[in-house]
């Protein structure tokens, strides 16, 4: 019954110039130069383990995410990329991300980055607002944005996403959607349009900052959509916009249970055996150095999804998307019967939060989407 879904790459890089003091990526400041070569070593046999996991399968997309990617050399990128498609198909259209941050650009990196296949940037734009980027504790400013948009439209990328925080401490609604136009202004295709939040563990879970009221979070989030819909950005995902056709492919196969190898530290996977009826999710040591340090045979944990956790996983990755997943979709990527969640289903589509045509959620579903996904957890 079970089927394998298409394949992703993910890449985990996870050093920054500095820690953000809202992040809670896998992220850790660079400390003097970076094991580059050390790194892209490991990497490449975390890979060759990771993939005996999936022999004769097709790599379709592939992102390489932080941390800060930009601070890595193009050459070593070119490696890295080499090294996959010298151990692995890689589908010929494959989309393959990297994540930039503004404060590290370097353009002929750029240029190499573009030249060993990457063929779309992700930057970590926040806001356009320098006393906004300065609460934020981002290391570049308004300009520099600007230029690493210049850089890579020189580069030759002409599909970018740029991110942005929204409820930024003393953010007002024209703040908002001001940051916004500048980012559609500059031609990005694709928008990540995050709401902050503070995690615990942060330096902003430990001294909090004021942050806008929910009227105002609401304010922001109704005329932001509206720009970006002037700019024909459709949402398609709780935070993430795009005009026709330029949805993230990768991301879009994590929101519909597909399977992904994820190498580097802290990087984690997702593999089906179909013929087993298995979902094994995969695991790599957090800190850098304990990463580098263990031999390749003991980088990888695993855990099974079991059988009665798979509907609620596939629910809560699916129902993010704005227009949900066919049904059909369900059974051979999770190994479950669709009967499994039809009380659910009833209920919900009882107090009009689901639809009957497809597994989505309807408009008022979706501002309820945390009560809707706990009914299948
Ligand atoms: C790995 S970072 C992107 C690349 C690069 N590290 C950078 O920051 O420029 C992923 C994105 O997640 C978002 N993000 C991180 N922590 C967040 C938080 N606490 N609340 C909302 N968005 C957050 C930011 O927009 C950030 O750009
Ligand atoms: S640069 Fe990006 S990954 Fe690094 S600490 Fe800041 S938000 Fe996190």
């Amino acid at each position: 019954m079970m089927q394998p879904p298409p394949l992703s790459l993910y890449v985990h890089f996870p050093w920054c110039v500095r820690k953000c003091p809202y992040c809670d990526f896998n992220s850790h400041p660079a400390k003097g130069e970076l094991p580059e070569s050390a790194y892209l070593d490991q990497l490449l046999h975390d890979l060759d383990r990771d993939l005996q996991y999936a022999p004769h399968r097709t790599i379709e997309t592939i992102f390489i995410g932080g941390g800060t990617p930009s601070l890595i050399s193009g050459r070593t990128i070119a490696a890295l990329l080499d090294g996959v498609r010298d151990r692995a198909a890689v589908a010929g259209d494959a989309e393959v991300t990297l994540e930039a941050n503004p404060g590290a650009v370097d353009e002929a990196n750029f240029a190499a980055y573009r030249a060993a296949g990457v063929n779309r940037l992700s930057i970590g734009a926040q806001s356009f607002n320098a006393a906004h980027l300065a609460s934020l504790g981002r290391i570049h400013d308004p300009h520099q944005i600007e230029r690493a948009v210049t850089a890579a439209k020189a580069a030759g990328f002409n599909r970018f996403n740029l991110d942005l925080m929204h409820g930024l401490p003393g953010q007002t609604v024209d703040d908002a959607v001001s940051d916004l136009q500048r980012a559609l202004l500059l031609g990005a295709s694709h928008v990540s349009w995050y709401q902050l939040t503070i995690e615990p563990r942060t330096e902003f879970a430990q001294h909090p900052p004021q942050l806008p009221d929910e009227d105002a979070l609401g304010a922001i989030e109704s005329a932001g959509l509206a720009m970006l819909s002037s700019f024909g950005l459709r949402r398609y995902e709780v935070s993430a916009y795009a005009s026709d056709g330029e949805a993230a492919r990768h991301n879009l196969n994590y929101w519909m249970f597909g399977d992904y190898l994820g190498i580097g530290a802290g990087a984690h996977g997702k593999i089906t055996f179909a013929e087993r009826n298995e979902i094994v999710r995969t695991g790599k040591p957090l800190a850098p150095s304990r990463y580098l340090g263990v031999a390749p045979t003991e980088l990888r944990s695993e855990a099974l999804i079991t059988l009665d956790a798979r509907p609620g996983e596939f629910l809560l990755n699916a129902l993010r998307l704005v227009d949900g997943v066919d049904s059909r979709l369900f059974e051979p990527r999770t190994g479950c019967s669709l009967s499994t969640i039809d009380g659910a289903w009833e209920t919900l589509l009882t107090r009009g939060h689901v639809r009957a045509d497809r597994l989505a959620v309807t408009e008022l579903g979706f501002r309820y989407l945390d009560s809707v996904v706990s009914e299948f957890i």
